[in-house]
């Protein structure tokens, strides 16, 4: 063989390792996080709107017996959340600590208490120096925790966004993600920079769902300004929802902020906060305190119509069709031909509402599907109101209620019998 062959040779073999390296990497980027893990939503409970950095031992172990009694757990609600401030300090070889007082059994005594009873452990960390109440954050920590949380048996990091400084947001996230895969426990990433810097557009190949605002609070139609930032209420957050659609689906989730049902707004409110955060096939993580709830807590959070919206495996986020007279329309594409539909009254009083569907041509830009209520029945059931039903042979005509919402859930029943005119 010649030199000159040889070097062709080893041009071609260094060609070759170029590409499979290449192509290693690319791999390792999309196998960063977990895959099949939140096909659907993700739904448990969260500590934070609610407790704030009151946690301790005592209060998630019984959040924890109150969604297995309540019936929250047969619903499909399955994490249950520590949010900020579970932390103490790390010890001298650096490892994370629970607080002590807070937490005197350990956070693997509380993850097998979840385990034993079929639900699953979520913590929170920071991205930064400090988490946003000041306790530890993980930066520089990175891999470290995440194997420490493998090895405490948690199931799900929330992973938050403050005291950053100079850190950029994707490298950041990605830095997580790997350590969460090389820690060897499949754990969901929920992705919290407030949707700063526009996860969605780099999120779905490290986490499994990424918060797209500012904290919400328990207020319908509001901003509370904080001086630098602000949190928001649920039409606010609602409406910043606009055009992320497309970013979300089985595995990769908008999240639009734990909820506030039963936090202090009215029956109406709630219900609507709750179809809304359904059409979106936003994470339902409950913010509420379930050891002391209402009937009507209970019974918004479990309808299990409502949830179905939520957590159909098509993973198809909702859209506004229309706005009319403070009421906004939004039609889901669900399974089997079916779609749900939210009426939404965002008025300060209650709207007669009135919907003629076959004055109405449902168009999905996104997946492509399109509804002729002239040419196709569909009968609908009112999923709020198990007595209401029709079909979109007939107009609706209503009334709802300030700040509530008419949910709906359409099944196809067949092609419309047209009467031929006679001679034909
Ligand atoms: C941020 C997050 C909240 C909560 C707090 C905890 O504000 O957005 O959801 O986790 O931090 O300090």
């Amino acid at each position: 063989m010649t030199t000159r062959m040889k070097g062709k040779r080893l041009l071609g073999a260094g060609f070759a390792l170029g590409l499979v390296l290449a192509m290693l990497s690319a791999n390792q980027v999309a196998a960063d996080k977990y895959e099949h893990l939140a096909m659907t939503p993700p739904m448990g409970w969260n500590s934070w709107n609610n407790f704030g950095c009151n946690v301790d031992e005592k209060l998630i172990k019984a959040t924890a017996d109150a969604m297995v009694k309540t019936g929250m757990k047969d619903v499909g609600y399955e994490y249950v959340n520590i949010d900020d401030c579970w932390h103490g300090d790390r010890d001298a070889n650096g490892r994370i600590q629970v607080d002590k007082e807070r937490f005197p059994s350990g956070m693997k005594a509380l993850a097998d208490y979840m385990h034993k009873r079929g639900l699953k452990l979520g913590i929170y960390s920071d991205a930064g120096w400090r988490t946003c109440a000041g306790k530890p954050g993980s930066r520089g920590y990175e891999f470290q925790d995440a194997k420490t949380y493998a090895e405490w048996g948690v199931d799900y990091l929330k992973y938050d966004w403050c005291e950053t400084d100079g850190l950029k947001a994707e490298g950041a996230y990605m830095t997580i993600s790997r350590a969460l895969k090389a820690a060897g426990r499949p754990m969901v990433l929920s992705i919290c920079e407030w949707g700063d810097n526009d996860p969605w557009k780099w999120a779905s190949p490290l986490g499994q769902l990424w918060r797209t605002t500012g904290d919400i609070y328990a207020c319908f139609d509001c901003e509370y300004d904080h001086g630098t930032w602000s949190s928001w209420g649920v039409l606010q957050i609602l409406d910043m929802q606009d055009g992320l659609r497309k970013y979300a689906g089985p595995g990769h989730w908008n999240d639009p902020d734990m909820m506030e049902v039963g936090n202090g707004m009215s029956a109406e409110e709630d219900r609507a906060h709750f179809s809304m955060w359904a059409m979106l096939a936003a994470p339902l993580i409950a913010g509420n305190d379930l050891r002391n709830m209402s009937k009507e807590t209970l019974s918004i959070v479990t309808n299990k119509d409502v949830i179905a919206v939520d957590q159909d495996e098509l993973g198809i986020q909702g859209f506004k069709l229309k706005s009319k007279d403070g009421v906004d329309v939004w039609f889901k594409p669900l399974a089997n031909g079916e779609w749900a539909m939210a009426a939404l009254n965002r008025n300060n009083h209650d709207q007669t509402f009135k919907f003629g569907f076959r004055n109405e041509k449902i168009v999905d830009d996104l997946t492509k599907r399109e509804v002729d209520f002239n040419a196709e029945i569909y009968t609908w059931q009112d999923l709020w109101n198990k007595d209401n039903k029709g079909n979109t042979k007939d107009l609706i005509k209503t009334t709802i209620k300030r700040h509530d919402v008419l949910m709906l859930k359409l099944t196809p029943k067949g092609a419309w019998e047209h009467k031929k005119p006679k001679g034909h």
